[in-house]
């Protein structure tokens, strides 16, 4: 008998999250991916999360439900020009986002995920080093913001978080008599950014939602993909939690890669069928998971 272990990114629909083993962001998907003692791990998420799990535990046999479950913030990177780029920053450290595909990892220093890229980048420029981030250019840009870095960026951005804007919520505040918040992901534009009351991980966002013990009538406005919204309503059904607009009278924000884990593909990957990570070389994965490594050894 097989021993199948199934993944569930916070942004799968709910029903999906249900017939998971475990739950949870990138960072927390990647540790328990490595860890599990599976020979099929069934990844309902996005191909560079399979990718990944397949390079920090390349015994199992990692299946993505659906082939199309891709990532904007991957498919707008060309790894050559990427690899050019960083050959003009030869005396900088790269660091990468998680969300970004194995040979892309493999030109990277440092691998950080939404929930512990400041205090790794924070580290770097503790230690003297000169910094470039890659791919995605809100978040790089909200770090160096937020801290005075000068870090090059790489532009590529979330197709999904790129969306939300300051117009929509100034009007969405504006309707809102009481006490609001906004929480927010950090591959949102940095106006967004600035507005908000919380900016982390969809990890992160739920951990501020759970622990909220300010005013009970508040709204809390959350931007990021929708899926999170179940969780966290869960976790505080007496709260009021809002998706933030994109525009006026549209509150809705779906990751279209993330919502191809539909229930019929996960049974179908639970069999084996799918998407079998099966096309990373050994030196290809050595080379990826170097820099993955790197900021496991950091987080934990
Ligand atoms: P997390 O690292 O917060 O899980 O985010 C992954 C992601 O794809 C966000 O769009
Ligand atoms: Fe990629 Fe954005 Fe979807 Fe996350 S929400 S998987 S960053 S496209």
């Amino acid at each position: 008998m097989s021993r199948v272990v199934t993944l569930a990114h916070y942004y799968t629909q709910p029903e999906i999250q249900q017939m998971a083993d475990k739950v949870g962001d990138s960072l927390e998907l990647s540790l328990f991916a490595r860890d599990a003692q599976a020979d099929i791990i069934v990844f309902a998420g996005v191909r560079f999360m399979a990718e990944t799990a397949k390079i920090l535990n390349p015994q199992a046999t990692v299946v993505l439900p659906d082939r199309g479950s891709t990532c904007s913030l991957v498919t707008q990177t060309d790894v050559a020009a990427l690899q050019r780029w960083r050959e003009q920053h030869a005396d900088h450290v790269h660091v990468s986002y998680i969300n970004s595909s194995a040979e892309h990892k493999a030109l990277s220093d440092w691998i950080v995920t939404s929930r512990n890229v400041d205090d790794i980048i924070a580290h770097l420029y503790a230690e003297g080093k000169k910094v470039i981030f890659s791919p995605d250019r809100n978040m790089g840009a909200y770090l160096n913001f937020q801290h005075g870095y000068d870090m090059p960026l790489w532009s590529a951005v979330c197709e999904v978080h790129d969306k939300f804007n300051q117009q929509a919520l100034d009007e969405a505040f504006a309707a809102v008599p009481g006490a609001r918040y906004l929480i927010a992901h950090p591959e949102s534009p940095l106006p967004v950014l600035q507005l908000a009351d919380y900016v982390g991980s969809t990890s992160g966002m739920l951990n501020w939602v759970r622990n909220y013990a300010y005013e009970p009538d508040a709204v809390i406005f959350v931007a990021t993909e929708d899926g999170i919204l179940y969780n966290m309503r869960l976790a505080r059904p007496d709260l009021r939690i809002e998706q933030a607009p994109i525009y006026a009278g549209c509150q809705c924000n779906q990751c279209p890669y993330m919502k191809m884990n539909t229930i019929e593909a996960v049974k179908r990957a639970q069999q084996g069928q799918g998407e079998v990570i099966d096309y990373l070389s050994p030196a290809q994965m050595d080379a990826a998971r170097l820099p993955i490594e790197r900021m496991l050894a950091f987080s934990e």
